[in-house]
């Protein structure tokens, strides 16, 4: 294990019973509140690949992904939730454990071909982030990779999104 990666699940915290009984939720927000530890994560995922944009998936993405961004002196593009973005948007639908999700881009947030790193806090099942590299692809961007703070191995998010370079600071 590098020694990144024990700052990183030193503050991690585990919360039982969140959202619901049975689930033991990982927190980030420690690791937020650490300047020492941010920062190093920051510089990790900055340093990855040198790209045009960062994307960020709302809510917790942004939060790393932005100052990624600033970093790696990229430009951010958020990718949010159905309905938040203001101009002509495309948009990919995918499963949940009950119902489904929408997340969406501005048709217009990439030059072709731009060359886009995707950052987001947390890989679970994997379906927002197959979802968000099927609206950069279609935007008429290209992947260079995904980097996430955190896998969460035993759902094996990994496989939904095969033949895409995946970073993981941490597996759990
Ligand atoms: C969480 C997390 C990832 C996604 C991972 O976001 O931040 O974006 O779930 O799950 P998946 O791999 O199973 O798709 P959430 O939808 O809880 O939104 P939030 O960041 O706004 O809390």
């Amino acid at each position: 294990m590098t020694e990144l990666s024990k700052m990183i699940l030193d503050k991690i915290r585990d919360v039982p019973d969140y959202p619901k009984p049975g689930v033991l939720f990982k927190d980030i927000t420690p690791l937020l509140a650490d300047p020492v530890t941010m920062a190093a994560v920051v510089d990790e995922l900055a340093g990855l690949h040198q790209v045009d944009k960062i994307v960020g998936i709302e809510a917790r993405g942004f939060i790393l992904a932005a100052p990624v961004a600033y970093r790696a002196a990229a430009g951010f593009v958020p990718v949010r939730k159905k309905g938040k973005l203001p101009a002509e948007t495309l948009e990919e639908s995918y499963d949940l454990e009950y119902g489904s999700a929408t997340i969406e881009v501005h048709r217009d947030a990439f030059a072709p071909g731009d060359r886009v790193l995707i950052v987001d806090d947390v890989l679970a099942t994997g379906g927002t982030a197959k979802a968000t590299v099927d609206l950069v692809q279609r935007a008429g961007a290209r992947v260079v990779a995904i980097a996430v703070l955190m896998e969460l191995g035993f759902l094996k998010g990994r496989d939904r999104v095969e033949g895409v370079e995946l970073h993981s600071l941490v597996i759990v």
